[in-house]
């Protein structure tokens, strides 16, 4: 069997999909990659620093970002800010021995540069793709809506992850309206860690979902 390689992206930035993306991470034994970080806390951490530590592996599991930017916003303008340019064909995932867990900027729309998008780079690279979606008010017009934008790319969908407090007929009729599977989701965490992270993942989540 090959090893997955996963595409995590979302519908908005600071939804959880790196807490989602940690936990699969986790639960598939995987690496991680974040292709290009913008924005960083002053200590220079990023998302995959919060990945090794909710998923609990090493830092050999960790592929270093491609670009590290930082500004904490879309990765073509912190890309300017910083003086430097983004090139989409250097964005190739890598190789890995096992699964890999790739997480994009932001939303799917998110551009990388000025003309091409997180969306262009799925399709380039035709992996399959979790779409991270809130359960809050809101979630079935912007879930819809990157669905579509997936869709329109030829981008293969694997499901629909949700996070926060269940919303029964929400997630129920993105699923049936946008013709994806619901995939599970992960409650908002009193105390995010590892162990409980690993714990709600596996209680919500069906791990062959996610087998290659
Ligand atoms: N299941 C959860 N339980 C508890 N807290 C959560 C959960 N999911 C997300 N959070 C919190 O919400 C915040 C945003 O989550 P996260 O960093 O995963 O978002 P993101 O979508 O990856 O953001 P970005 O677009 O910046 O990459 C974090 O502070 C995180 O700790
Ligand atoms: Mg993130």
């Amino acid at each position: 069997m090959i090893a997955p390689r996963i595409v995590v992206t979302g519908t908005d930035t600071g939804i959880g999909k790196t807490v989602f993306a940690a936990a699969l991470t986790g639960a598939l034994r995987a690496s991680y990659w974040k292709p290009v970080q913008a924005g960083l806390e002053d200590d220079g951490s990023g998302d995959s620093d919060n990945v090794a530590r909710l998923a609990g592996i090493g830092r050999d599991r960790i592929v270093p970002e491609t670009y590290r930017l930082n500004t904490p916003c879309s990765p073509h303008r912190a890309a300017e800010i910083d003086g430097l340019e983004i090139e989409p064909e250097r964005l190739i995932p890598p190789s890995v021995d096992g699964p890999l867990v790739i997480e994009g900027a932001g939303g799917a729309m998110v551009p990388v540069t000025r003309s091409v998008t997180f969306a262009d780079l799925f399709a380039r690279w035709r992996l399959p793709v979790v779409l991270v979606a809130r359960t809050q008010l809101g979630t079935i017009n912007h879930s819809l809506l990157s669905i579509e934008a997936l869709r329109a790319r030829d981008v293969p969908i694997l499901g629909i992850a949700f996070v926060g407090d269940a919303q029964e007929d929400s997630e129920a009729t993105i699923a049936q309206m946008g013709q994806v599977r619901r995939l599970g989701r992960l409650p908002m965490l009193p105390r995010l860690d590892a162990q409980s992270l690993q714990t709600a993942f596996a209680a919500q989540f069906r791990l062959e979902d996610f087998a290659g």
